[in-house]
């Protein structure tokens, strides 16, 4: 990966901030992506990195780079997010999702919404309107009224897609035991940002295991779990298989290991083996340090990711590809 970046600058922070590169990495879940979604997948990873990309360019923070990529994916209906996310055990949409401010730790999530489109915009409003860090359900929506946030019916969200896997699959109950590879499962969309002024930021989001209970909420809009950011550490959005990066705070667990001198990749590498040696669970994570390095790491057979920095585009799908366009400037 892009390891080493950015390394090594020890400037003043001013001088620095000036020379400072911006960088955006986005995840569109790591499952067993079929190869009649892949191009899809890829495309929308793409999109995704290059439209935080460009919120950095205009002078966004990582804040809203890293919101406007997640929508991006929460409206393309190839991902589990938004549009298109996996139906319950009841045929029901539930969504969850998460942002973080690396400046001040500020988080804001909900979780098992209906009626929202784009649940990492409510996650941002939890953060910024509300003296809470989640809000759940029902009483989620109610704050979304109260704020003016369009909802949505819920059938909007639903694709015929997803309610002819809901049907074919439904049979299928992803545990803790069962490899996330497996088409059963499908999985989340995340981003991480270090914007200009050396802020990072993270946001997850995702409609869960197709076929959990009614009321599951799995790791994507738990602090820590699907998602941190910390300006002295770096930023982090987790996809898998949501009970098993519950147990072992995937997020939180690759930023102590970055705390503790490991790179990215390392980090990554060793808590995802950490998961699949303590809990069985496969998964994947994209990192960004406040050096610039950054990493996508998994261990599921696939994971649709993209970065963008200096104008390079780098994108994956199969463990250890790392593909490159050059952005027009
Ligand atoms: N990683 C998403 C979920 O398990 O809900």
């Amino acid at each position: 990966m892009a390891e080493g970046f950015g390394q090594g600058m020890e400037c003043e922070d001013q001088e620095r901030n000036s020379k400072m590169s911006a960088v955006v990495i986005v995840h569109g879940g790591a499952w067993a992506i079929p190869s009649k979604l892949a191009k899809d997948c890829i495309d929308g990873v793409k999109a995704a990195a290059c439209a935080g990309l460009s919120v950095l360019k205009r002078g966004g923070s990582a804040l809203d780079a890293v919101e406007t990529a997640v929508r991006t994916m929460e409206d393309n209906t190839v991902f589990n997010a938004g549009h298109g996310a996996t139906l319950n055990a009841d045929g029901e949409v539930e969504l969850d999702a998460i942002i973080m401010d690396g400046r001040m730790l500020d988080s804001g999530a909900v979780s098992c919404v209906k009626n929202i489109a784009n649940p990492v915009s409510l996650a941002r409003a939890v953060m910024e309107k509300t003296a809470h860090t989640m809000l759940t359900g029902r009483g989620a929506t109610l704050f979304a009224d109260s704020i003016g946030m369009c909802t949505v019916p819920t059938d909007i969200l639903v694709t015929e897609y997803e309610r002819k896997e809901w049907e074919k699959h439904k049979k299928c109950i992803t545990g803790v035991m069962e490899d996330f590879n497996s088409q059963c499962a499908n999985d989340s969309v995340g981003a991480v940002a270090l914007d200009y002024a050396g802020n990072v930021a993270c946001a997850t989001s995702t409609g869960g295991i197709r076929n959990k209970m009614a009321g599951r909420v799995g790791d994507s809009s738990i602090v820590g779990c699907g998602g941190y950011a910390d300006n002295l550490s770096g930023a982090v959005s987790c996809t898998g298989h949501g009970e098993s990066i519950l147990k072992v705070t995937l997020a939180r667990l690759i930023l102590s290991h970055m705390e503790r001198g490991k790179s990215v990749a390392d980090a990554s590498q060793l808590s995802l083996q950490y998961m699949r040696d303590q809990v069985r669970g496969t998964g994947g994570a994209i990192v960004v340090a406040p050096s610039g390095q950054w990493a996508a790491t998994f261990t599921t057979e696939r994971m649709a990711w993209a970065a963008v920095e200096n104008n390079v585009l780098w994108y994956g799908l199969e463990p250890n590809e790392k593909l490159k366009e050059q952005l027009p400037q």
